[in-house]
C-alpha cells in the first residue's frame, strides 16, 4: 500500500485517480485549492487545501503524509482560455510544475506520475499518434504542458527523479458507479454539452464542417475516465521500472466525429438534439487519435469501458443524478 498525494484530487480526472487508487489498495491524498475542483468529490482520502503555486504549503503537507508518489492533475485545461490568457496557463501549469518539483526535491519525494496532453502533438501530420510523433502545440495549453514535461525530463536526468508523463486524449465519462463525474464551470467540451441540449432542450452547435475528414467535422479519441485513472495506478506502481521519463499515450485507439458522437448520444439519451453548424472554432486540429499500443504493451493497460456508449451512459447517468431537474425536462 502506498500512499500517493493526489494534486487537482477534487477535480474531474483526479477525483476519479483517488477512487482508483483506494480501489487498489493505496491511500490517495487530495491537494486541490478547490478553484475549479469541487470539495465532495474528495472521498477516498483527506483534502489538503493548497495552491501548486504555494512551495511552502506543498513542502509542509509532503513532510506530513510522507507519500511515496505524487500524481499532479492540478492545472488549467481550457484550450479557448489559454489562447485569451496565457499568462495563467503558463502559470498554473508550467511555474505549478516547477513548485512541486522543488517542494518534492526538498523534502525527498522522488516519484511522479504527470498529467499531460495530446495537445502537445499540436496539429500532427499523421494519426494515430504515437509517443514518438513531434511535439509542436498550437495553443498555450499544449505548450504549457510540453514545458512541464521537459522540466520533468531534466529533474529525472539531473536530480533521479522517477516519473511518467501521461499524455490524454479527449477525457470523457463518469464513474460508472455514479459517484463522481465532470462538472466543468464553465463547460466548453463536446459530450457533456450534448448531454446539456439533450437535458434542457437546447440547441447545440458543431464548430465547422469543412474539416478534411469523412464528414467534415472533427474525429477525436475518446477515452474513459475511469480508464484514464486506472492507467495512472498502473504507471504509479511501474514507476521504479523506468529510467527515463517515460510518456504513454491514452487514448481508446479509434477516432469518432463530431456528428457520429451526436448521433450516439441521440441514440443512448432517446432525445432529440436539434443542432446546426457552426464555423471552426479556432485552434482545433482535424484529427487526433491515439495509438495506445505502448501503454497497453508496457502498463498493461486494457481501456474497458473507453467506447462511445459506455462514455455516454455513464456521464448521463451521472448528469441526470447530480442536476435531476434538468436532465429530465429533456
Ligand atoms: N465541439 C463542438 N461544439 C461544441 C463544443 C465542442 O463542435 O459546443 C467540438 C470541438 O470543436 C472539437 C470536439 O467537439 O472538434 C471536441 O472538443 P472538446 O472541447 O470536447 O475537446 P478538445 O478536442 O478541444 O480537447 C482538447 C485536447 C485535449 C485537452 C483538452 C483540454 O484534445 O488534449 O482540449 O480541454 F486536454
Amino acid at each position: 500500500m502506498a500512499t500517493v498525494l493526489v494534486t487537482g484530487g477534487a477535480g474531474y480526472i483526479g477525483s476519479h485517480a483517488c477512487k482508483a487508487l483506494a480501489g487498489a489498495g493505496h491511500k490517495p491524498v487530495a491537494y486541490d485549492n478547490l478553484s475549479r475542483g469541487h470539495a465532495q468529490a474528495v472521498r477516498w482520502g483527506p483534502l489538503e487545501e493548497g495552491d501548486i503555486l504555494d512551495q511552502a504549503r506543498l513542502e509542509a503537507v509532503l513532510a506530513r503524509h510522507r507519500p511515496d508518489a505524487v500524481m499532479h492533475f492540478a492545472a488549467l485545461a481550457y484550450v479557448a482560455e489559454s489562447v485569451a490568457d496565457p499568462a495563467i496557463y503558463y502559470r498554473n501549469n508550467a511555474q505549478g510544475v516547477l513548485s512541486l518539483l522543488e517542494a518534492m526535491r526538498a523534502k525527498g519525494v522522488d516519484r511522479l506520475v504527470f498529467s499531460s496532453s495530446c495537445a502537445t502533438y499540436g496539429a500532427p501530420s499523421t494519426t494515430p499518434i504515437r509517443e514518438d510523433a513531434p511535439q509542436a502545440p498550437i495553443n498555450p495549453y499544449g505548450a504549457s504542458k510540453l514545458m512541464g514535461e521537459r522540466m520533468i525530463a531534466d529533474y529525472v536526468a539531473a536530480y533521479g527523479l522517477r516519473a511518467v508523463a501521461m499524455r490524454y486524449f479527449n477525457a470523457a465519462g463518469a464513474d460508472p458507479d455514479g459517484e463522481i463525474g465532470e462538472a466543468h464551470d464553465p463547460e466548453t467540451h463536446l459530450i457533456p454539452l450534448l448531454l446539456d441540449a439533450a437535458a434542457t432542450g437546447g440547441r447545440f452547435t458543431i464548430f465547422g464542417d469543412d474539416y478534411p475528414t469523412a464528414d467534415g467535422s472533427c474525429v477525436r479519441d475518446y477515452v474513459h475516465v475511469a480508464d484514464l485513472a486506472h492507467a495512472h495506478v498502473l504507471a504509479c506502481e511501474r514507476l521504479d521500472a523506468l529510467a527515463d521519463l517515460t510518456a504513454y499515450n491514452l487514448g481508446a485507439g479509434q477516432g469518432a466525429s463530431n456528428f457520429e458522437v451526436l448521433d450516439a448520444v441521440r441514440r443512448r439519451t432517446g432525445c432529440a438534439i436539434e443542432a446546426d453548424v457552426g464555423p471552426r472554432r479556432p485552434g482545433d486540429p482535424a484529427v487526433l487519435t491515439a495509438d495506445p499500443t505502448r501503454a497497453m504493451r508496457e502498463l498493461g493497460w486494457t481501456p474497458r469501458l473507453s467506447t462511445l456508449d459506455d462514455i455516454i451512459d455513464t456521464a448521463w447517468r451521472w448528469r441526470k443524478q447530480s442536476a435531476p431537474a434538468a436532465a429530465t425536462s429533456g
